[in-house]
C-alpha cells in the first residue's frame, strides 16, 4: 500500500432514491435504503439507512423520517448530506484520522446544472476532496458489461424506486436518453392505491412493497406463477386489522397503468434514436438494470411491446454501483466522466 492510499480513500457512490450503494476496494460495503430519520425538536439525525427505514410509517409526533431524494435528484439538501456523510462513516477505515476522499458519485441524465452542484457540494461537505460525476445510464452500462466506447448503439434502461431512465449509449457518450418519473416506487403505491380501492383495505407502503416483490407481475400470464399472497391491513369498513389473498394476476392489472407509461417512453426512445444504431439495437436488444426491472415479466412484456429482445442485468440493484465503482478505477481513461 503507498503512502498515497494510506491519506487517499477511494469510494463509488451510487446515490438513488430507493438506495445508496457505496463500493470500496472493489466491494460493496454500504447497501442502505436511502432515508434518514430526525427528531423533529432538536433537528438531530437518529438513524440513517436500514435503521431510519423500520421507523418508517411507525414514527410518532417527535420524529421524522426523510428519504432525501425524490425523483432521482436531492430534495432535501441537508438531510442527503448528513446520509452521505452518515454511510460514509460506515466504511470501517481503521485508522485514527478521517481520510480525504476520491469519489465517483452517479447522477441522473437529465438532471439541471443547480442539481449536480448540490451533489457535488454534498459530497464536498461529506468529505470529497476529489469528486466525479457519472450519468446514470452510463454507470449501469458499464455495470452491466457493456463495452461503453465501442462504435455500437445499445440501449440500456434503469429502472430505480423514482426514475426510469432510458438512453443509447455509443462511443462513450449517451446519444439520446428519456427519463421519465415513474417506476418502481409507483408500482408501490399503485398496489396501496388498487388495495383500498378493490378490496377497502388499507395497508402501508412497506407491505405493498412486499406486495411487489412477493406477487408483482407485469403480466397476466406468469410461466412460473408465485402462490397467492396473505395481505394483512384495516379494513376501510370495520376499521377491523383483516387479511386477505392476492393474486399476481390482480396485481398485474394494478400495474398495467404505469407500466404502460414506461413503455410509451420506451417506443419514444426508439423513435428518437439515429437509424444507425437502431440496427445495432435491432442486433443486441435492451438492457435493464435498477429493483424495477426485477418486476416478473417485465422483460417478456418489453419484449412483446419492442418485437426486440430484453435481457436483465445480474443483480440489477448493484448494476449502477458497479459501473460507476468500476469508473473510479478508470478516471483516466473513461473521458466522459464529469470533473467537479
Ligand atoms: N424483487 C423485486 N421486484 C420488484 N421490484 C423490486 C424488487 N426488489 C426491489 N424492487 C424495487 O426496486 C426499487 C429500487 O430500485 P433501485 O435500483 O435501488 O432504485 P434507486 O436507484 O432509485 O435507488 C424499489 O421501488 C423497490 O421496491
Ligand atoms: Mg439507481
Amino acid at each position: 500500500m503507498g503512502l498515497f492510499s494510506v491519506f487517499t480513500q477511494e469510494v463509488a457512490i451510487d446515490l438513488g432514491t430507493a438506495n445508496t450503494l457505496i463500493i470500496h476496494n472493489d466491494k460493496v460495503i454500504v447497501d442502505e435504503p436511502s432515508i434518514v430519520a430526525m427528531d423533529r425538536t432538536t433537528s438531530k439525525i437518529i438513524a440513517i439507512g436500514r435503521k431510519a427505514q423500520l421507523m418508517h410509517g411507525k414514527v410518532h409526533d417527535n420524529i421524522k423520517t426523510i428519504r432525501p431524494l425524490k425523483d432521482g435528484v436531492i430534495a432535501d439538501f441537508q438531510a442527503a448530506e448528513h446520509m452521505i456523510r452518515g454511510m460514509i462513516k460506515m466504511i470501517k477505515t481503521g485508522r485514527f484520522f478521517q481520510p480525504s476522499l476520491r469519489m465517483v458519485i452517479c447522477i441522473p441524465s437529465g438532471i439541471t446544472e443547480v442539481e449536480k452542484r448540490a451533489v457535488i457540494d454534498s459530497a464536498e461537505h461529506a468529505g470529497g476532496k476529489e469528486v466525479y460525476l457519472i450519468h446514470e445510464p452510463m454507470a449501469a452500462a458499464i455495470g452491466i458489461g457493456v463495452d461503453v466506447e465501442e462504435p455500437m448503439g445499445n440501449m440500456v434502461i434503469d429502472i430505480g424506486g423514482g426514475t426510469s431512465e432510458i438512453a443509447v449509449i455509443a462511443l462513450g457518450g449517451i446519444v439520446c436518453d428519456k427519463s421519465i418519473r415513474v417506476a418502481g416506487d409507483d408500482f408501490t403505491s399503485d398496489i396501496e392505491e388498487y388495495m383500498r380501492r378493490q378490496h377497502n383495505i388499507l395497508i402501508g407502503e412497506r407491505t405493498a412493497e412486499q406486495i411487489k416483490i412477493e406477487v408483482g407481475s407485469a403480466i397476466p400470464d406468469l410461466d412460473t406463477p408465485p402462490d397467492d399472497y396473505a395481505v394483512r391491513g384495516r379494513d376501510l369498513m370495520t376499521g377491523i386489522p383483516k387479511e386477505i389473498y392476492v393474486s399476481y394476476q390482480e396485481i398485474s392489472h394494478a400495474l398495467d397503468k404505469s407500466i404502460t407509461k414506461i413503455e410509451d417512453a420506451i417506443l419514444s426512445a426508439l423513435e428518437m434514436t439515429p437509424p444507425e444504431l437502431s440496427a445495432d439495437i435491432y442486433k443486441t436488444g435492451i438492457y435493464l438494470a435498477g429493483g424495477g426491472s426485477m418486476l416478473r415479466g417485465l422483460d417478456k412484456r418489453i419484449s412483446l411491446k419492442t418485437k426486440l429482445p430484453v435481457h436483465i442485468a445480474e443483480d440489477p440493484l448493484r448494476a449502477v454501483a458497479r459501473g460507476t465503482g468500476i469508473a473510479l478505477k478508470n478516471l483516466e481513461k473513461f473521458q466522459f466522466l464529469i470533473k467537479a
